[in-house]
């Protein structure tokens, strides 16, 4: 395609480092849609005849066609998705597939094509993130009333319910769909009519492609538009992000599956045995998940380097842009398919939660509280007291509620027998009343708030 003046060949190793056909062949979608609203426009501002766009309207379709039965052919010699799909154009059609690239070039055409790219797998992330977010709505509402152990330092804090738990991955989850649905809106904008990076003579217009391909409105700079690859950036941020979070939820996981813990079961489906130890169950799917959550930051920052000092516009450093972009969306979308399917089947053991809950003196500062708010005491003071409480309930081997009045009194003389009505775990949570807080009333009014708001972006 550009042999006009070279006299020898590539050598084989360059032409295996410059080929980018084996990972870009999956923009092929993306490079024919691009191609048509192209072609469409140079025929309607006159650049090309109108039976010429017709034919190579027509001829990009069967391309397409060969390319969604055969699959896009791997010809190292013709480097990119763009010179691949053009060489199959012109065997279709000929010597008129060449008027094909008049006021463009690969660089605002790759640009095009990956925006497109990036755009689709926004939306399909997106799709992924809301079904995991109903998932975990449909388990907080079985679960809105079922108390576990809330953590601080993996130590047992204060009794929280499971659906409130599962209801901060949803919080988390919103957020990550909104970084996706900040990052989509930045990226509508269409690159292509930029050509190489100073634009073109011919007089070409910019809004007809920018519409036909679904952008909001062209590129305003044509250095910026070859050069950007914050788009692509931006979907790593947001992912790795996005996979942080996933990674949590898997730990978790991790964590209750335990023998320790027993707090969930996973299913069979979401399983593995072992090889040697017949009595294994292994979380492998949520481990892979957090592992994932790695890989992806890696791809982040394989683009960040890639980015990092290029002088504008284009360089083919630029092309190493694809390859983590690609591995980074089929990593996510495993770990999100493969969370939700976690979440819907889990058998959570609530006896476990709430015998953990109950064991571990989680209502400690609903005594101090009570302590301030019914004898008046300091909360400093009614800390200290408190602690002497846990302290003769753990000699005692008791919980706090089992602990006798007298026993409690021993310790305080101001403590009454209207402190048992806060000492056990379903007090505790039910308390919890302020907005945000894990009162089973309040879980689920913020389950039904979250259920109204379920709209895709
Ligand atoms: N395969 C190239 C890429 O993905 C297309 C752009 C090539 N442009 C160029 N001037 N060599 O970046």
């Amino acid at each position: 395609m550009w042999g006009g003046r070279f006299a020898e060949g590539p050598s084989a190793v360059m032409r295996e480092i410059n080929a980018s056909i084996p990972f870009d062949k999956r923009l092929w979608q993306q490079d024919i849609a691009g191609s048509k609203a192209h072609v469409a426009m140079l025929a309607a501002q006159g650049i090309v005849s109108a039976e010429d766009a017709r034919t190579i309207d027509a001829g990009l379709d069967a391309v397409a066609a060969d390319y969604a039965r055969d699959g896009v052919p791997e010809n190292l010699a013709l480097e990119d998705i763009h010179m691949v799909t053009e060489n199959a154009l012109a065997e279709k059609i000929g010597a008129v597939a060449g008027r094909l690239h008049t006021a463009r070039s690969r660089n605002d055409q790759v640009a095009t094509d990956f925006k497109l790219w990036v755009r689709d797998a926004i939306d399909e992330v997106d799709a992924g993130l809301a079904a995991l977010q109903k998932a975990l709505l449909d388990r907080a509402h079985d679960h809105a009333d079922s108390v576990m152990p809330g953590f601080t330092h993996l130590q047992s804090a204060q009794p929280v319910t499971l659906g409130h738990h599962l209801m901060a991955y949803y919080e988390m989850i919103a957020r990550d769909r909104g970084r996706f649905a900040d990052a989509r809106a930045r990226l509508n904008w269409c690159p292509l009519g930029a050509a190489a990076l100073a634009g073109t003579g011919f007089p070409i217009d910019r809004e007809a492609t920018a519409q036909a391909l679904g952008f909001d409105e062209p590129t305003r700079n044509s250095l910026d538009s070859v050069s950007d690859r914050d788009f692509a950036l931006e979907y790593l941020t947001a992912a790795t992000q996005c996979a942080l979070h996933l990674s949590r939820l898997a730990e978790e996981f991790v964590i209750w599956a335990s023998q320790p813990f027993g707090f969930v079961a996973l299913s069979d489906q979401w399983s593995t045995g072992s090889s040697i130890m017949p009595q294994k169950r292994n979380p492998d799917a949520a481990e892979l998940v957090r592992g994932h959550a790695g890989r992806i930051a890696g791809c982040m920052t394989s683009l960040m380097m890639t980015m990092k000092g290029l002088p504008l516009a284009y360089s083919k450093d630029m092309q190493d842009d694809k390859p983590p972009v690609f591995e980074a969306h089929d990593l996510i979308g495993l770990a999100i398919a493969a969370m939700t399917g976690m979440v819907e089947s889990a058998s959570f053991r609530t006896d476990r939660m709430r015998a953990l809950a109950e064991s571990g003196f989680a209502t400690a500062t609903d005594l101090a509280d009570w302590l301030v708010r019914e004898a008046g005491l300091p909360f400093r003071e009614a800390h200290h007291v408190t602690g002497r409480v846990v302290a003769l309930a753990e000699q005692e081997g008791v919980t706090l509620d089992r602990l006798t009045l007298d026993q409690l009194k021993s310790v305080d003389t101001r403590i009454d027998e209207r402190v048992f009505e806060v000492l056990s775990v379903d007090a505790s949570v039910a308390s919890r009343m302020s907005f945000g807080g894990t009162a089973p009333e309040r879980v689920r009014a913020a389950i039904a708030e979250a259920r109204k708001n379920q709209e895709p972006h």
